[in-house]
């Protein structure tokens, strides 16, 4: 019977201080369009050594609590050590994302269901013997026309309950990420609208089968304007209807909520955390759980290119540092330039 104790104590270590996630977990698919898009083929090899960029920066472990992977990176090893071994030796927890992708749906045209279910405990049970502490699944909410429907936000909520329940079964802590996308020209207000409501069906599905809240965690896009609106990214704006949407939906006993970013750049996902930070107390622990983010500039900055690699940990180092003084209370907040995602006085 897997611990209760020990999921809590992974949850808490997970929002130690003001520490985050790293989202290593992009499919072989996505790490391939990312690695294109400098120039770079996509090969197991290569795959691995863009990982390591990340995995192997001096001083993670001061700012990152958590690091999801992917299952091809999850058996990757440097000098014989498998990643999740060395990242759990920095005192970092490893977790892995089990879904296996958002597929067209036929009963909701224009809408996607997530996939992933089939053998997804034996699945859970290996990647626990081999370290992953905590797991992901991704759903993906598209604001349009009609949509999204009730029957495929429940359906996917539904999806939802039932990984958490296995995960729980197998001692691993949930995250549950139904990621409400920002492409289109809706406003904040839809935005909000639609988060509340598929948050609200996602906890009234996990609800139904009586499970733990406080050994779940929620990844959650914050409320921002459609990418194709014309409304500005304001920051107090987009954390007053993030706050307000999560207050209205998340019940308070979850074990903790972090954010991606979705799209937004480097600079923005900071800024914006920022501004939540501010509105601090919640009723859970907040952190942040970004991919592009956080791995955007490096990458641009590394070309595939041995020489680039310290230029490249640099600069992941800071948005790191940044993010974790951005996700800090307002009181500690004193030389922190909401407007630049920057310190005062930092080069
Ligand atoms: O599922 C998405 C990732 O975990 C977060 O990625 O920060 O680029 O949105 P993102």
């Amino acid at each position: 019977m897997p611990s209760r104790e020990e999921k809590l104590s992974t949850i808490q270590k997970i929002f130690s201080g003001s520490k985050g996630i790293l989202a290593a977990d992009e499919s072989v698919p996505t790490a391939g369009k990312r690695l294109e898009s400098i120039g770079v083929p996509s090969t197991p090899e290569t795959r691995q050594k863009y990982r390591e960029i990340f995995l192997t920066t001096p001083g993670i472990e001061s700012y990152l609590s958590g690091v999801i992977f992917f299952d091809e990176t999850f058996r990757q090893s440097l000098n014989g050590k498998s990643f999740p071994k060395l990242v759990e030796e920095k005192g970092i927890v490893p977790g892995i994302k089990v879904d296996k992708g958002a597929v067209d749906s036929l009963e909701f045209p224009g809408e996607k269901i997530t996939v992933g279910l089939d053998g997804l405990p034996a699945r859970l049970a290996e990647y626990y013997a081999l370290g992953a502490r905590f797991a992901k699944w991704r759903a993906v909410i598209t604001i349009g026309n009609n949509i999204p429907t009730d029957g495929c936000l429940i359906k996917n909520a539904g999806i939802l309950a039932e990984y958490s329940k296995n995960c729980l079964d197998a001692g691993i802590v949930p995250i549950i990420e139904p990621e409400v996308l920002l492409d289109g020209e809706h406003s904040i207000e839809k935005s909000e609208a639609i988060t509340t409501k598929t948050l609200r069906i996602t906890f009234n599905s996990l609800k139904n089968l009586n499970l733990p809240l406080n050994e779940v965690i929620l990844k959650t896009s914050m409320v921002v304007p459609g990418n194709k609106s014309g409304e500005p990214m304001d920051p107090s704006k987009i954390a007053e209807a993030t706050v307000r949407c999560l207050k209205n939906s998340v019940p308070a006993e979850v074990g903790g909520i972090v954010f991606l970013s979705g799209g937004q750049t480097p600079v923005q996902a900071t800024v914006n955390l920022n501004a939540i930070s501010k509105l601090k107390p919640l009723p859970w622990p907040t952190s942040f759980s970004y991919a592009r983010a956080l791995q955007g500039d490096p990458l641009k900055i590394w070309q595939g290119k041995d020489e680039n690699i310290l230029a490249a940990q640099a600069v992941f180092l800071k948005r790191l540092k940044l993010n974790c003084a951005a996700n800090r209370a307002q009181a500690e907040q004193s030389s922190y330039d909401g407007n630049r995602g920057e310190y005062r006085g930092e080069e």
